[in-house]
């Protein structure tokens, strides 16, 4: 994975009031949400499940807990989580507090004994059993359902008896307001759009006289939360607990793709380092004890991961302190009592957007992973979890109900494990390319018949000695380096064949002349970072003048997809014929991806230059992008299990900087 510059590594202590204004800043970027859940279960449950302070305070606990069980080792803020707002509100409405907090300490289980498989057995089957046909209307059924809620704090549902102009107004103003910061906020307005909104509505709704601040003036400055505990506050209640813990389905799958996230800032990949296992244990045991104490299930925060993305601070301590502050504002009784008094109208505005906002969510994963809704499979899925989680589906099975939204999660899991798989089916699990399973079973790919057009290979003695020394496992990192460079100015002399040169006028010793040259302003390199800086060295040897442009990735070594951190262009490259380097076309996802993203730039000449490609790389370039020409040394027999090109030269990266 690539370094980054951090300002501050993980595990380095700031000096203490930089510390302090740190930490302020994910305090602030964390707040919005995670009051806004306790605001919002109880508002969708029409009862007082969950209380602000116990909110606050578990989100700093679960935080800390969470720091000590992934031993120091990533920056991840825990806060009160979306998607349990209406699995919490429909377990309360069932078995009231003894519902909700029993099933989220069931999630927390849940999370645990997911961490515990994933240590012996590894995180592949997780993909299995949740690709995005099952996560993704999932996603959707959980911001859908609690769309009538937030009609109803408008004051405009079916069921109201008269329609409260003000609210409207209030209500719009929030929507307004919030959608205006997404749209427009920078740095780090962007990332707290609902708490703006909040505070602008707030504000709109005291001028118009909607606030009551009788509960502020009743309030004590420090009062100790109500933390509802089982056994002394209530007797758990399993029943109602299944209807929320189905939903853990999609939080761990929400876990992985946050870790994964910041990974990519920070530099770190935190799956391996502490590990999935770790990072799960600790949301598990923080969102137990969440429910232990009364509060709602934990979740790891995205606002947080893009505060680290914009300050570059990476420290645990600050992390650390953010959650200690939590704790103590939820010792502030005036503050929480404050924060109580936001009218319903400014929860609806924000509401608005922000349901739709989580369905949307769903939508994305859905698109992202090219989810093809012509195929009869994943419209069954897709359809039969839409109807079952938003119809109002309940079945009682003695005194557990089981409700639309886990029966959706059921569903979509089992049908993806037992539907046949469509000939033509092109779903991507997250873990497996099946780009390259698909290509295994279809003995008609080789390098035999693969398509020629567009692609050059080069054929030559001099490339083919060069290459079995390349490819010798025995090869060192000193001439292996040189070899990849060489190699690359062979294919940019071929990639230049069809170069237009400029007249100019000359002079040799003996007379004058017209000759011709190459305006090397017009080329551009790419190299796809690392091992494409390999090649660099032979191609600046002979078009020194090109500009040169970086693009970062690394191949995700379980779904073998590419995963960009960083992009990097000549601003004129628009202008410029690119070639794109990397010694290896194998899957072909990561040449795809930089070429999609030059295409977006507005870049037309592309040239895609390798040492090595496998027939399933080539075959997916055209597929994609078949105004590129591939120029390779050598086109090899297939891939492996692991993505490896066969025989190919190994890990070109590792051999070039000698990582391995
Ligand atoms: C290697 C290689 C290519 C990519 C090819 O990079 O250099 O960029 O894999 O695989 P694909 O065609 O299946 O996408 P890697 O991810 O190992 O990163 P590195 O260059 O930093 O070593
Ligand atoms: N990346 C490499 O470095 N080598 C391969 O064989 C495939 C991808």
């Amino acid at each position: 994975m690539k370094e980054v510059n951090l300002t501050l590594d993980i595990n380095e202590k700031p000096p203490i009031l930089k510390w302090i204004v740190l930490a302020l800043q994910h305090v602030f970027a964390m707040f919005g949400a995670t009051i806004l859940v306790p605001i919002l279960v109880n508002s969708a449950a029409g009862q007082t499940v969950l209380t602000i302070p116990v909110a606050l305070v578990t989100s700093g606990i679960g935080t800390l807990i969470y720091i000590l069980c992934t031993k120091g080792k990533s920056p991840v803020y825990l806060g009160s989580s979306f998607a349990f707002i209406t699995p919490l509100a429909l377990g309360a409405v069932k078995a009231g507090i003894a519902g909700a907090m029993t099933g989220t300490m069931l999630v927390g289980i849940i999370y645990v004994v997911v961490a515990i498989i994933i240590s012996i057995c590894g995180k592949g089957w997780i993909n299995k059993i949740l690709p995005p046909i099952v996560i993704g209307p999932m996603i959707m059924i959980i911001g859908l359902s609690l769309a009538p809620t937030a009609i109803s704090e408008i004051g405009i549902s079916s069921d109201a008896t008269f329609t409260d102009y003000k609210s409207i107004v209030v209500a719009l103003f929030t929507f307004l307001v919030t959608a205006f910061v997404m749209l427009k906020g920078k740095g780090f307005l962007k990332i707290v759009p609902f708490l703006v909104g909040m505070a602008s509505g707030y504000i709109l709704a005291i001028i118009l006289g909607m606030v009551d601040f009788t509960p502020v003036m009743e309030a004590a400055f420090f009062s100790i939360p109500d933390f509802i505990v089982p056994f002394i506050s209530y007797t758990p209640s399993f029943g109602a607990a299944l209807t929320i813990a189905p939903i853990a389905i999609v939080t761990i799958a929400e876990h992985i793709g946050d870790h994964t996230a910041l990974s990519t800032i920070i530099g770190k990949d935190l799956l391996k380092d502490p590990g999935l296992n770790r990072t799960l244990l600790g949301d598990g045991i923080a969102t137990f004890a969440a429910g232990f104490l009364g509060g709602p299930a934990n979740t790891t925060y995205g606002e947080n991961t893009s505060v680290v993305g914009m300050t570059k601070v990476a420290s645990v301590w600050v992390i650390g302190l953010a959650a200690v502050i939590a704790i103590l504002l939820g010792f502030l009784g005036k503050f929480t009592a404050l924060v109580s008094t936001i009218p319903n109208a400014v929860l609806g505005g924000v509401s608005l957007l922000l349901y739709g906002f989580i369905s949307v969510n769903g939508l994305k994963v859905l698109i992202e992973n090219k989810i093809d809704f012509s195929k009869s499979r994943n419209i069954i899925i897709a359809s039969s979890m839409l109807v079952l989680g938003l119809g109002g589906a309940v079945i009682n099975i003695a005194t557990v109900g089981i409700s639309g939204m886990s029966l959706a999660a059921f569903t979509g899991v089992i049908l993806n494990l037992i539907l046949p798989k469509e000939d033509e089916e092109s779903e991507n699990e997250i873990e497996v390319d099946k780009n390259i399973e698909e290509k295994k079973e279809d003995d008609s790919l080789t390098a035999e018949n693969i398509n020629n057009e567009n692609l050059i290979i080069l054929e030559h003695p001099l490339i083919e000695h060069k290459l079995s020394i390349l490819r010798d496992k025995n090869t060192g990192t000193k001439e292996f380096r040189e070899l990849v460079g060489e190699i690359g100015m062979f294919l940019c002399y071929e990639a230049m064949k069809d170069a237009t040169l400029e007249e100019v006028d000359i002079e040799t010793p003996l007379k004058k002349i017209k000759a011709k040259r190459l305006n090397e302003d017009k080329y551009a390199f790419l190299p796809i970072l690392r091992a494409g800086t390999g090649m660099l060295d032979g191609l600046i040897k002979v078009i020194p003048n090109a500009k040169i442009g970086h693009i970062g990735m690394y191949r995700d070594e379980e779904t073998l997809k590419p995963v960009r951190y960083f992009f990097k262009v000549p601003s004129d490259i628009k202008s410029r014929e690119v070639l794109v380097l990397d010694p290896m076309l194998a899957t072909g996802g990561s040449g795809c991806d930089a070429i999609e993203q030059l295409k977006k730039e507005g870049v037309t000449k592309i040239k895609f230059l390798c040492l090595i490609a496998a027939p399933e790389g080539i075959e997916k370039m055209q597929k994609e992008h078949p105004d590129v020409k591939i120029y390779c040394a050598a086109l090899d027999e297939n891939l492996n299990d692991k993505g490896y090109i066969v025989p190919g030269l190994g890990d070109a990266g590792d051999r070039i900087f000698g990582t391995k």
